[in-house]
Order: C-alpha cells, then sequence, then structure tokens
C-alpha cells in the first residue's frame, strides 16, 4: 500500500519553485556540526502557546524549551512584545542563538479581518485574495508573526463539514488560481522582507472529503479522483512557492496522511520537488496510533519516515525519536535533513541575520487595523456577496420609510467574522445600516429570536464567540412582530451564527436554525416585502427560503466591516457580483452535489419529473438549489452567440472562443464570465462539465463588452488510469455563460 503510486508518479515530470532567497549551505552545514542530537531533534518541536484557543493542548512553559534546546519555534502567542521576549530568550539563552520559527493562523485577516476564505472566493479574484493576503502579511508581521497557516486548499463537495468556510469551495481550477494567489500575496517576492510571512498549504491531503462531512473523519479514495479533482490546488501552492506544508487530521485509504510516504515523500518531494518544510496538524502524530496504525512509541518515526519535519504540539519528536534511532527505525540522515530544513526556512526569514526583525512595537502601533486595510476590506466584502433571488427588483432599497432590521445576527459585534478570527468589535449591519440611511429614513431593530430554540444547541455552535441565549423566545417574537408591523420593509438577517462553521463544526442538518426559520416564516405571513440578509460559513439547504422570501443576499461572514459593507450593496451603492463557489443542495440526501460530476449510468433525461429506471431521487430532483457559478446581479447581462476560431485544434495547437456580453439593465455591473469543457470520449470518464477558465469583466449599463478565452493543451488534460497526464484527439465540447447550468455549448474536434 504505501508508495502505492510511486512508479507512475516517477514518470510524472514536475519542477516546483521554492520562494523567497536562496539557502547558504555552509552557514547551516557549519552550524549543524556544532549541535548535538537532542538539539537537531529540539528543532523540530512546536508547541503551543495559551493565548488563542485553537485546540486542545495546554500551553507550554517555553522558556524551560529554550534553555534546554527543545524547541524550534511556537505558536499561538500573541502581542509583539511577548513575541521578542521568547525570541530573545532563544538568542541569548538557548543553545547557539537559534531564532524561533512564529506561526499562527491568519487566514483571513489579522486585526483587519476580511470575509471568510468561501467568502473571498465567491469574487472569483485573484486580485482580490492577493489584497488580502498583502494585508494580512503587513499587520502579522508587525506584530511579530512570521509562519502563517493558511492557505487552506482543501477541495469540499461536502457542505456538511464546517471547513468548507476556510476554503475556496468545489473546484480544482479555480481553487488551484486562488491557492497561488494567496501564496503571493503572504510570500510576496521576498520572504526574507520584514513585511512578507511564509505561508503554509493545508492539510496535504484530503481533509475536505471527510466521509458523511464530519470533521476529522476517514477519507476513502480512488487514484484518479485524487489526481484530477483533489491535488491540483496544493500542487499550485507548492508551484507558487509555498514555503511550508502541513499534514492533515485524517486517515487515506487506512493510512494516516501524516505517516503516508507515497503522498508526502514520494509525491510531494520526489515528484514536486518540493524543498521546504512540512509540519504536522495540530497534535497529529499521537493520532497515528489513535488511529491503530502504529503504536504510540513509533508513531514519530513512522512521521518522520513518512517526510515530515516539525511536529505541531504532541512532543513526541522530543520523546521518541532517539529511541527510535537507536532502535534502527528512523536514521540520523533523516534527522539531519528535517533539522536542515527547518533552519534553512529560519534562513530563509531572514532570522539568523536580524532575529527581532519581526518584533518592532512601533510597527505594531502604526500597522494594524489602519484606515486605509479597513477600506479595503469594505471594497472587497461587498465583492463576495452573492445575490440569491431578487424578485421584482426588491433590493436594492431605497434609503425613505420604515425599515425593520430583525434577527439574531443584526447586531452582534463579535459575530460578523466568521471562524478564525479574534472576537473583537466589528461593524454590525445595525451600525452599518443607520450610518447609510442618516436622516433619510428610520431603521427599526428587534433581535426576534435566539439562533436555536435549544439552548444547548445553540451553545454548541457558539465557540469561542457566543450569543447570549434569550429564555423569554415568546419576548423576542412578539417585539419583533410589533417592529416589523411598523415597518414598510423588513430586512431579516439571519443564518449562522460565526462558530457554526470552521473546525469543529459540522452541521447535519443545514437548514437555517429552527428559531430563525420560523421568525421567518412570522415575518412573511406580515404581508410586507422581506430581504434575508443570510449570514452562512457553507452552502445551506434553502428550500423554503427560496419560494417564500422575494429577495436573498448571501453576504457569508464579510469581516470587521461587515455592517457598512452590507449597506453599500443593500442600498445600491455598489452592484453585488459574487459568484458560488460551491453547489447549494435542495436536500441534505443530495450531497455530495457537486457541478462537475461523471455522468451516471442511466442518466436522468429530465429532472423535472420523475423517471423510473434513471439515477434519480423519487422524492426530489437531481438539481441543486442554487448551481456553481450563480449569482445574480441588480442589472442583467445578455450573452451573444458565442464563436469559435477554428471547428478543430491542432495537436500542440489552441483554438479561441469569443462571446459578446452586453448589459442591458440600468445599473453598471460586473459579469463573471465561465468556461467549461468536456472532453466526450477519453480513458477515463471525464465530467460533464469542468471550468476551465473565467474573466471578470465590469461593464457600464448599456455597453457591450468581447470576452475571449484561449483553449490550449493544458486546458484539455487529465490523469488517466496509469496517471499519465494526457489529452485525446476526438470531440470536445465547449460551453460559455453565466454559471455552471446556463451555458451556451459548441463543439470542436482535437486532430
Ligand atoms: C487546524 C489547523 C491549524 C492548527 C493550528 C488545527 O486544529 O486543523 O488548520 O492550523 O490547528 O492552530
Amino acid at each position: 500500500m504505501k508508495r502505492e503510486y510511486t512508479v507512475v508518479l516517477l514518470l510524472l515530470a514536475s519542477i516546483s519553485v521554492f520562494g523567497g532567497s536562496s539557502v547558504d549551505s555552509a552557514f547551516i552545514d557549519s552550524l549543524m556540526s556544532v549541535m548535538t542530537l537532542e538539539e537537531k531533534i529540539g528543532q523540530l518541536n512546536l508547541p503551543v502557546g495559551d493565548d488563542i484557543e485553537s485546540g486542545t493542548a495546554k500551553g507550554a512553559d517555553f522558556e524551560k524549551l529554550i534553555i534546554n534546546g527543545q524547541l524550534g519555534g511556537f505558536f499561538n502567542v500573541s502581542g509583539v512584545d511577548k513575541i521578542k521576549k521568547l525570541q530573545q530568550a532563544a538568542v541569548e539563552k538557548g543553545p547557539h542563538g537559534i531564532p524561533l520559527l512564529v506561526g499562527a493562523d491568519v487566514i483571513h485577516g489579522y486585526r483587519t479581518i476580511f470575509p471568510i476564505p468561501l467568502g473571498l472566493a465567491s469574487s472569483w479574484s485573484p486580485e482580490n485574495i492577493k489584497r488580502m493576503a498583502r494585508i494580512s502579511a503587513i499587520e502579522a508581521t508587525a506584530d511579530g508573526i512570521n509562519w502563517n497557516f493558511s492557505p487552506m486548499v482543501d477541495i469540499c463537495r461536502d457542505p456538511r463539514w464546517g471547513r468548507i468556510a476556510e476554503g475556496s469551495g468545489e473546484d480544482p481550477y479555480l481553487g488551484s488560481q486562488l491557492a497561488k494567489a494567496y501564496v503571493e500575496g503572504y510570500q510576496g517576492d521576498d520572504l526574507k522582507s520584514d513585511s512578507t510571512l511564509m505561508a503554509c498549504v493545508k492539510h496535504f491531503a484530503l481533509y475536505g472529503a471527510a466521509e458523511g462531512g464530519r470533521d476529522y473523519n476517514t477519507v476513502d479514495m480512488g487514484k484518479e479522483r485524487l489526481f484530477n479533482y483533489y491535488l491540483p490546488p496544493y500542487k499550485a501552492a507548492v508551484d507558487a512557492g509555498c514555503g511550508s506544508l502541513m499534514t492533515s487530521f485524517n486517515l487515506i485509504n487506512g493510512q494516516h496522511s501524516t505517516a503516508a510516504g507515497w503522498l508526502t515523500q514520494d509525491l510531494l518531494r520526489d515528484n514536486w520537488n518540493f524543498g521546504g518544510l512540512v509540519v504536522t496538524d495540530y497534535n497529529s502524530m499521537p493520532e497515528i496510533a489513535t488511529m491503530g496504525t502504529s503504536t504510540i512509541e513509533d508513531a514519530a518515526a513512522k512521521s518522520m519516515m513518512a517526510g515530515t519535519d516539525m511536529d505541531m504540539v504532541s512532543g513526541l519528536f522530543v520523546k521518541y525519536l532517539k529511541r527510535s534511532l537507536t532502535e534502527g527505525k528512523v536514521s540520523m540522515d533523516m534527522i539531519d535533513r528535517a533539522c536542515r530544513r527547518v533552519l534553512e526556512v529560519k534562513q530563509k526569514l531572514g532570522l539568523f541575520d536580524d532575529p527581532y526583525k519581526y518584533c518592532n512595537s512601533n510597527r505594531a502601533d502604526k500597522e494594524l487595523f489602519t484606515k486605509s486595510h479597513r477600506a479595503v476590506a469594505r471594497d472587497i466584502a461587498a465583492e463576495t456577496f452573492v445575490l440569491l433571488k431578487n424578485e421584482n427588483k426588491l433590493l436594492p432599497l431605497n434609503k425613505k420609510g420604515k425599515i425593520a432590521l430583525i434577527g439574531p445576527l443584526a447586531d452582534v459585534k463579535n459575530n460578523m467574522c466568521g471562524c478564525w478570527a479574534m472576537a473583537g468589535e466589528h461593524v454590525t449591519v445595525l451600525d452599518g445600516f443607520r450610518r447609510a440611511v442618516g436622516k433619510r429614513a428610520d431603521i427599526l431593530y428587534a433581535k426576534g429570536s435566539n439562533i436555536y430554540h435549544n439552548a444547548t444547541v445553540q451553545m454548541n455552535g457558539s465557540g469561542i464567540k457566543p450569543i447570549p441565549y434569550v429564555e423569554d423566545e415568546d419576548g423576542l417574537l412578539s417585539e419583533a412582530m410589533m417592529v416589523a408591523e411598523k415597518s414598510d420593509v423588513i430586512v431579516a438577517v439571519m443564518g449562522e451564527s460565526s462558530e457554526m462553521s470552521g473546525e469543529s463544526a459540522s452541521r447535519a442538518d443545514i437548514t437555517i436554525p429552527d428559531a430563525q426559520r420560523e421568525l421567518l416564516k412570522r415575518l412573511v405571513k406580515t404581508g410586507k416585502p422581506v430581504v434575508l440578509v443570510l449570514f452562512t460559513g457553507r452552502p445551506l439547504v434553502l428550500d423554503w427560503e427560496s419560494e417564500n422570501i422575494p429577495a436573498i443576499l448571501n453576504v457569508w461572514f464579510p469581516g470587521s466591516e461587515a455592517g457598512d459593507a452590507i449597506a453599500d450593496v443593500v442600498f445600491g451603492n455598489k452592484n453585488p457580483e459574487g459568484k458560488l463557489t460551491a453547489t447549494f443542495p435542495r436536500s441534505v440526501g443530495q450531497i455530495p452535489l457537486y457541478y462537475n460530476h461523471l455522468m451516471p449510468s442511466h442518466p436522468d433525461p429530465d429532472s423535472k419529473v420523475f423517471n423510473r429506471y434513471c439515477s434519480n431521487y423519487i422524492d426530489c430532483s437531481n438539481e441543486p438549489l442554487y448551481p456553481f457559478g450563480y449569482g445574480m446581479s441588480y442589472t442583467e447581462f445578455k450573452y451573444g452567440k458565442p464563436e469559435l476560431s477554428a471547428d478543430a485544434m491542432e495537436r500542440n495547437g489552441s483554438i479561441r472562443l469569443s462571446v459578446d456580453v452586453t448589459n442591458t439593465g440600468n445599473m453598471d455591473g460586473t459579469e463573471i464570465v465561465q468556461l467549461y469543457l468536456r472532453d466526450v470520449v477519453a480513458d477515463i470518464a471525464r465530467p460533464v462539465k469542468e471550468l476551465k477558465d473565467f474573466a471578470k469583466i465590469y461593464i457600464p449599463k448599456g455597453e457591450t463588452r468581447k470576452v475571449e478565452f484561449v483553449i490550449t493543451p493544458d486546458k484539455l488534460k487529465y490523469y488517466d488510469s496509469e496517471l499519465k497526464y494526457r489529452y485525446d484527439p476526438g470531440e470536445f465540447e465547449v460551453m460559455v455563460g453565466s454559471d455552471s447550468k446556463n451555458l451556451q455549448t459548441m463543439k470542436f474536434i482535437v486532430k
């Protein structure tokens, strides 16, 4: 099983570049020549501090570990002064004065918080991701951090998994473009600069494919699926020069990812030429034993054998590696190699030149949560919102009359940002609306309901950002109804609270929680127009809402500037332009539901009626509620007839598709034009369509823009049954349009 893919992998040529400056091997050789075995193993140890809650382990006594030479770095320590003291201890009291790596999870902003990654992805803009990552790097490095546990590039086809919020969605092509943008944004051109962070792509691999969408669960994966759909974003991050990589928590085909040599050593290092640092996920190493694939004593050796360099939290390298060396379970070469990689990244970050380069308190005072960073966060947030429905053009709202703002998420400062953002005072929807309308309209507010009726379930989903549970639910409701009755229009601000997605936040029922859905039904019964401003960290099942609510604006978790950004779009200062990057199902029973599926046996010719002996359900259509790529605008875009530059493509040639897109509505707007391909006959079945390109274009009202895509052989290639990367002669379909369902199809032949 181990080394399963080795033979074919060795056939696959690929080159990867390591970001940042080159390594001075002579310096590292000479340093290592004076280090003891224990000190080398000490460099491989990455314990956690306890300033930030991110797992179950207790913070370690860093000073003691530093003096004993048992520390390569740490994470989850907050504040530049504290970090500087530890760095000083390492340089002044630690053996050989080796500086420390300082890690953190800066997932969608540090102090200025941007939308959650799934939201960022919905803007289909590598530029936005780069800007976000750049600002995150400036702020985090100003506060002492030099290593970032981001981007998470796990493809996910199951919205029950809470961590779908942390990634870019279900598509490998878009996921790869965005993975690259994250890395480039964090690392810049020069890792040695004092405002760039070393990125860490995670979680290698397949964490997003956890069975049943249950966090930390098993993954079973065939090699064609692995190579064609799940691996591309990791590879894109590595090719972009990502300095480090994190293993994942899950089993893959019965083997723990942290002990899978075919994955880390053979594929990542030998085939993709990854020269950077590999760290385990939080306490993953002992779990190799918990999951039944090692004894606890051998877990460290197994992990190192597989290609891991650094142990996050568990301390097992320090505890067992020396003994494993004596027993011949690891070699001195392996320990040396891992130690060298840790020292190399420290050198690439410039820490040996100046250990305090990320510890400048003046910067921390000036560069965090600045006006200009917040302005960028507000602009980007508005681009991530997805308008799911807008009957009779209810949105945008006029700033006049009485506007009721109702719902448990309308005025909670600590719930605007979603997972992996420190609780803080962020702009609520109520603040944003009041500021936007000034004296021109009355904003009436009522909380209306709890998140859930059940206080325990509400608590389960609250994590570090609880919303107080109100016992008097009837009181909440009657206050909301009074406010609703007085108003001209109702804006319901509802959905998931901040910590209902992210790590350890899987849901079996992904509808809007009961208490809020009931409130929504009561609001609709008033007969007043209702707009739903939906907070969520995952695709939800909105079957009832899509039938009964005239306007739905999905805002994900927009970040620090949430309220202002939402007001910008609700009142029409900005036109929504986001499109979904993960399918919204009609029912949990359809999951996994994703647009780039294979053709089933007995395909269903018409999903509007039930067809016996077809691949379908007797009680639910196969269709998604809102497909991948979907999102409306306040204006309308009309597509012309696409044209191909030729009917046939020469081997190694290219072919162009062009299409006119006209803004036929009354407002300037931005459209995301999408290009999909289908290989009609191939060695292994290929998806019914696959995203292969997109263009985000601004079109003033009344104007037309020509969009052109170039189809090259790399867009046609796939890994075949022997994992050869190839493309075939024969027929291809090419589709262009505004989402994965709304497409015009043409054909061409590859010679
Ligand atoms: C998560 C990682 C994270 C790490 C450190 C783990 O629980 O899976 O994504 O980087 O903790 O906080």
